[in-house]
């Protein structure tokens, strides 16, 4: 197995790259920051293996420059929407992603992000440290109550169920879309699966955990925001796209909707510029997953998933069993 050449696209937690150079020649991306798209296509070429980022695109130009000995695209993230997965296929390549093992990072810092809007923590951050605070005053910077509301899933897979069971606690009641019910779900939490209009006007919270795909690119968009409740405060930890980011800057600045909590962008890194200027929506740099531990279990995972291809064994988390045809 030693043979196996594998390449990782950054630096990830210590931990997995020990374990991978246990069976495998690794190299490593020395540099901290995304290879260019020519770095990329240079690197992976004669690999059996690659570990990629969500901001890496794998399509057919970049399987094949790996070539046909390479047995899987590890991808380090639970989002798949940067890799081309029939051109995966259709070259006998598989692909792995990371699901679970972020899961509760991901649900935590949507309540994060929920909580920090509600009470409006970043901008008491920053009038404290303006020196602006002239005491306690009755109606001073008062926020939105979060207990007992009504919050919305969209997109009740393992993310969201777990943003919906932490609202449980703060005695929430839940609506949430999914292509099916979701009955175990429903008994746990009381949920209710409603149509999107349905839950776009009923939420007081509206958190987002739908993948990106082209049924969901802007499904956030001017018509949605008009739906909301004006006192809604809306929560993306999923993928930027998914929002119209022009939208969202004008319905925040008109106070169509009350605030936001936002982790992904449209065209990461790149913000939209008309949503710096507002003191109502709070925003984090992708997030969701950056735990140590999280980190950690990523790549391990990812790991288990190339050992696995390098066996000859189709990867635990495969996205694309059919590769192995
Ligand atoms: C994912 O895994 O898709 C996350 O966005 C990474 O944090």
């Amino acid at each position: 197995m030693k043979e196996n050449k594998v390449y990782l696209t950054r630096m990830i937690p210590e931990k997995a790259v020990r374990y991978l150079e246990e069976y495998c020649s690794v190299e490593v991306n020395p540099d901290d920051r995304p290879l260019r798209r020519e770095e990329l296509i240079e690197k992976v070429k004669g690999m059996h293996a690659v570990l990629t980022m969500l901001n890496d695109g794998v399509d057919a130009t970049l399987l094949d420059a790996a070539g046909p000995q390479c047995r899987i695209f590890a991808n380090y993230a639970v989002g798949y929407n940067n890799i081309d997965i029939p051109a995966a296929t259709k070259r006998g390549v598989f692909i792995s992603n990371t699901p679970d093992v972020l899961r509760d990072a991901t649900a935590d810092l949507a309540w994060a992000l929920m909580l920090a809007a509600a009470r409006r923590i970043t901008e008491g951050d920053s009038l404290m440290r303006s020196g602006a605070f002239t005491g306690w005053a009755p109606l001073f910077m008062l926020g939105v109550e979060v207990t007992g509301k009504i919050l919305g899933i969209i997109g009740a897979g393992r993310i969201g169920q777990a943003v919906a069971q932490r609202g449980t606690g703060f005695g929430m009641k839940i609506l949430y879309t999914a292509n099916s019910s979701k009955q175990d779900f429903e008994n746990k939490t009381g949920a209710r699966r409603v149509g999107i209009d349905e839950l776009l006007s009923q939420s007081d919270f509206i958190s987002i955990h739908t993948p990106l795909t082209p049924a969901t690119h802007h499904l956030i968009g001017q018509r949605e925001f008009g739906m909301m409740k004006k006192t809604a405060i809306l929560v993306n930890t999923a993928r930027g796209p998914v929002v119209d980011e022009k939208a969202l800057a004008e319905a925040l600045r008109t106070g169509s909707i009350r605030g936001a909590g936002i982790d992904v962008y449209e065209r990461e890194p790149e913000v939209e510029k008309g949503l710096l200027g507002l003191s109502n929506i709070v925003l984090c740099p992708h997030l969701g997953s950056a735990t140590l531990d999280t980190r950690e279990n990523m790549g391990l995972m990812a790991a288990e998933n190339i050992l696995a291809a390098l066996r000859g064994e189709i990867p635990p988390q495969c996205l694309n069993p059919e590769a192995a045809e």
